[in-house]
């Protein structure tokens, strides 16, 4: 068969080619320009190096699946995460990844999770108490920071339980935000050198990542001497051996692997929650099914693992919500040698690149694409879909190691904050997506809180 040429796109500058539009903050517009001009694949320049953009599933699917070894993540932006996470289940590639995979995906298994489920009520309960009295005070809330907050806090615990001092984890709450947001900046940054010069903000971040590193170090060190065996994912992490030579992960391998579930276990669900509340306020039916849900399911208790399967609806509601806002907006892939995609010829060496959000409005696979739907997600409707249209996780080998604590940890918190509140975003607020490694509300979003009549 004779293979069709890529649609070239736009030629861009010399030197730089198309670099300054891909890496701004407008870089998804961009994108869907070039989708409505040049369809669903199309070639461009960034700096010397030729790169692509697919926008069909099927395409997609090929990348992450069958040929997903020739589609490696060895591209800048995986390049600076691995400056804060090291080699890591996210990081690495090939028989190194192969192997931490297989060592820590047993305890992401869903049973695994529902171990961790009491844990995460309790600390969304906290969360909620303080509410309570931020309610009474007539505050405003800024709700991407609770977000964030209880996030981290949910994952730090799974982690490591309770060998986190309260000093610790104040520590680690504000160091993370600041770390975030500079590893966001860099990744998108034009030119990585800009990264290296002793300027005060990259002796920041490297700071940060210290301060972080001498945590996770003293609580591996204090955890090998004692004798104690908590239910958390860390004492889990310790006890796995490789399959094949029995070797346990060593302590910076613990550290990479703690580093990794921070990073990766925590902006991402709050930043799905933060839309989530924003769009429930223009959303009464919705908002009504819900609650109805929740006090059917649960009445006045929290739930527990067993309750998961029954709040199918709270479910419904956050996949739709990543479905408009998928957390991760762009996936950078490296094409290691030349290969047939479809019928496309695809040059060794190049980038590939595929957006989540915009293939979640793709309208040749969503009907009304703009329409927020809870009911896209119900059996009949979903079996239909084409298994690769809809990825907030990603797909293939590398999909999301994650993704069953994430939903059960989005369930939770939006059955119990359902339980409780609606959060009436405050008038007039300016709500944008900012569009780096994650999909953030650009301006936080203030909600003030009401108790459920
Ligand atoms: C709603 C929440 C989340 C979203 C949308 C999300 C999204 C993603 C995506 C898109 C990838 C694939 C990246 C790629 O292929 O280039 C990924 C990978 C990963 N995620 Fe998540 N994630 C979420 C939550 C979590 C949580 C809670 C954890 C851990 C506690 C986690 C850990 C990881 C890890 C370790 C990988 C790398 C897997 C591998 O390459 O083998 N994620 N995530």
């Amino acid at each position: 068969m004779k293979l069709r040429v890529v649609p070239l796109g736009p030629k861009g500058y010399p030197f730089i080619g198309s670099l300054l539009h891909f890496a701004s903050h407008n870089r998804i517009d961009w994108l869907q320009s070039l989708i409505d001009t040049y369809g669903d694949i199309v070639t461009f320049k960034l700096l010397k190096k030729r790169a692509y953009f697919i926008n069909h599933p099927e395409l997609i699917k090929e990348v992450l699946t069958n040929s997903s070894a020739n589609y490696t993540k060895k591209t800048i932006s995986f390049k600076i995460v691995k400056e804060v996470l090291g080699e890591s289940t996210f990081t690495s590639v090939g028989d190194e990844w192969k192997r931490k995979r297989l060592l820590v995906q047993p305890y992401f298994h869903k049973s695994q999770i529902a171990i961790l489920s009491n844990l995460m009520t309790e600390t969304i309960e906290k969360m909620l108490a303080q509410w309570e009295t931020d309610c009474d005070a007539g505050k405003v809330i800024d709700l991407t920071d609770a977000m964030m907050q209880v996030t981290l806090q949910i994952v730090v615990k799974a982690l490591f339980s309770t060998a986190l001092s309260d000093e610790d984890l104040q520590t680690v709450g504000a160091t993370f935000p600041p770390l975030l947001a500079a590893t966001n900046r860099r990744a998108i940054l034009p030119f990585q050198w800009l990264s290296a010069l002793p300027l005060s903000s990259n002796k920041n971040y490297q700071g940060y990542i210290d301060k972080l590193d001498k945590i996770i170090f003293r609580i591996i060190r204090h955890r090998r001497a004692s004798n104690d065996e908590p239910m958390d994912l860390l004492q889990m992490l310790m006890e796995a051996t490789d399959g094949e030579t029995g070797q346990p992960l060593t302590d910076d391998e613990l550290r990479n692997e703690a580093m990794t579930m921070f990073i990766a276990g925590h902006e991402t669900t709050a930043n799905a929650l933060s839309w989530l509340w924003s769009i429930l306020p223009r959303q009464t039916v919705v908002r009504t099914n819900l609650e109805r849900e929740v006090d059917a399911v649960l009445g006045k208790r929290a739930p527990n693992a067993s309750d998961y399967p029954n709040l199918s609806y709270c479910l419904k509601v956050f996949k739709e919500t990543m479905r408009l806002y998928p957390p991760v907006p762009i996936l950078p892939r490296n094409v290691e040698r030349d290969h047939k995609l479809g019928e496309y010829h695809i040059e060794g060496g190049s980038d590939l690149f595929f957006s989540p959000y915009l293939l979640h409005r793709h309208p040749d696979f969503w009907s009304h694409p703009e329409l927020f739907d809870p009911h896209r997600f119900d059996q009949e409707s979903h079996r239909e879909q084409h298994s690769f249209a809809y990825i907030p996780f990603g797909g293939g080998p590398r999909i999301c190691l994650g993704n069953n604590f994430a939903l059960m940890e989005a369930v939770f918190i939006t059955a119990m904050v359902t339980q409780k509140f609606r959060l009436n975003v405050v008038n007039g607020a300016k709500i944008e997506p900012l569009m780096s490694l994650t999909t953030r509300p650009k301006y936080g979003i203030s909600v003030r809180l009401e108790r459920r009549p």
